[in-house]
């Protein structure tokens, strides 16, 4: 099985971007699979610095075929934004290097606006969203009365939707107080990007299908972590999609056995942005000096980023329930100079020994995390391409790791460069 699914493995924001980057020079095919444009993957290349939301991150590199499978919410806007954007960049992007799902759900206006809207009204329990819309998108998708990709072509039909979609809405915002939307607005402004955007629809399945039966490499690319799956995460303070490896076969339309390999994308410590339990939360020096030396601002709304230890009774849940194979471990050189590294690899739940987190609000917020030390390391890590510019103890702490996560390091990531990295074991021949 040669293709490769990459998903974060903790609260997103891990370092998908770069190691998709790295790994599509491998592959034929790049698809995003769920979730939105509140995903923020950075990629860095030769100095240049590329933040993409919604397109794959293989669309910086030529002759790749990128998609957005129908498990994604596309927001028209933002999408034919961010197109420009690459354009702008030198990147070229038609119709043969990029497709979209006809049947992939869309992000309209007032989506936006409802999840602004109930965040506001959640007061102090917000659940800290990126404000983009996605969680009304999933609930009208679910709901079925969803706007697609393909309802662009039929405009008789996409008017009596909008219509309907606005009895839900219109009723949502002006019980929360804001502004109401016009059908004939939303449908005008649609019209105004739907021939555009319909240039890149296609039956997406089809042509992975094809990909699978002339031996094409995919690489799918996940968005957020599991930490921020609707299932596995912490509810309610997550994401409305799936996000799990299983998640890249139904949001792209192929069978669970085409998603071969799966790759976990793993800070080598934890980050968390919005609200929501984080038992190895530093409020504190140690907290502050990984944000300041992993520049832990969020990509999609430049958030400060909640810092902590690396939580691996954390991680070794999200490789058992999203079946990861191996991780690639990221931003090992943040930990330089630290003289001591603390790993969580338990709770204490009400005195209890606990070795995962459990569903319940109240226990994720009250579980005392137990801590083992290690001692850091005097020399650097940061651009090592081998095993053995890295000194004893960082290899030593990337061990332990593996033990207690019960999966190996098939990468290692040392800086924000696309060729600062580790192979350990390549993914694709796996
Ligand atoms: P994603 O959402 O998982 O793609 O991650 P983001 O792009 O939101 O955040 C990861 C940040 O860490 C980006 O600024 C990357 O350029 C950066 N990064 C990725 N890998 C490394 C690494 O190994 N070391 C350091 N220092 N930075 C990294
Ligand atoms: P990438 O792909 C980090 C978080 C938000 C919020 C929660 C719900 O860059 O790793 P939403 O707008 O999805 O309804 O917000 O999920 N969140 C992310 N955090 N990285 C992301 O994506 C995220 N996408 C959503 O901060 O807590
Ligand atoms: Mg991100």
């Amino acid at each position: 099985m040669a293709n490769v699914a990459v998903i974060g493995s903790q609260w997103g924001d891990e370092g998908k971007g770069k190691i998709v980057d790295w790994l599509s020079s491998r592959a034929d095919v790049v698809v995003r699979f769920q979730g939105g444009h509140n995903a923020g993957h950075t990629l860095v290349i030769d100095g240049t610095e590329y933040k993409l939301h919604l397109l794959p991150s293989g669309i910086v590199r030529g002759g790749k075929l990128s998609v957005i499978g129908n498990g994604v919410v596309v927001d028209p806007w933002a999408l034919l934004k961010e197109i420009e954007y690459v354009r702008e960049n030198g990147i070229e992007v038609t119709p043969e290097s990029l497709i979209v799902a006809e049947n992939a759900n869309l992000i309209l206006p007032m989506h936006g606006a409802v999840d602004r809207a109930m965040e506001a009204a959640r007061g102090k329990g917000s659940i800290g969203t990126t404000g983009r819309g996605i969680g009304p998108a999933y609930e009208d998708k679910a709901a079925r009365r969803g706007i697609r990709v393909c309802d662009l072509a039929e405009p008789d039909l996409l008017m009596t939707k909008i219509e309907k979609l606005l009895v839900h809405h219109n009723a949502l915002l002006k019980g929360l107080g804001a502004e109401t939307f016009k059908a004939q607005q939303v449908y005008d402004s649609l019209m105004q990007v739907g021939d555009t955007l319909l240039q890149y629809a296609a039956p997406v399945w089809r042509r992975l299908d094809e990909a699978r039966r002339s031996g094409e490499k995919v690489l799918f690319e996940g968005a957020q972590g599991v930490m921020l799956d609707v299932d596995h995460g912490t509810y309610p303070f997550v994401t409305s999609s799936n996000v799990v490896a299983a998640q890249a076969a139904t949001g792209a339309g192929v069978g669970p056995r085409s998603v071969g390999y799966v790759l976990g994308i793993t800070k080598a410590y934890t980050t968390r942005v919005g609200s929501g339990p984080f038992p190895t939360e530093q409020d504190n020096e140690a907290g502050t000096l990984l944000g300041e030396r992993g520049h832990e601002f969020g990509t999609t709304t430049g958030r400060k980023r909640r810092c902590g230890w690396f939580d691996a009774a954390m991680v070794r849940q999200a490789i058992k329930v999203a079946g990861i194979d191996g991780i690639a471990l990221t931003k090992l050189d943040v930990l330089d100079g630290f003289d001591e590294i603390k790993i969580c690899t338990g709770y204490k739940l009400a005195g209890t020994d606990i070795d995962y987190l459990p569903s319940s609000q109240m226990a994720q917020e009250s579980v005392e995390p137990v801590y083992e030390t290690i001692e850091g390391w005097q020399g650097t890590t940061r651009g090592a391409r081998s095993w053995a510019e890295l000194p004893a103890s960082a290899v030593k702490y990337v061990r332990r790791i593996e033990e207690l996560i019960e999966a190996p390091v098939a990468l290692l990531s040392t800086s924000p460069e696309r060729d600062d990295t580790i192979l350990v074991t390549d993914p694709f021949l796996e």
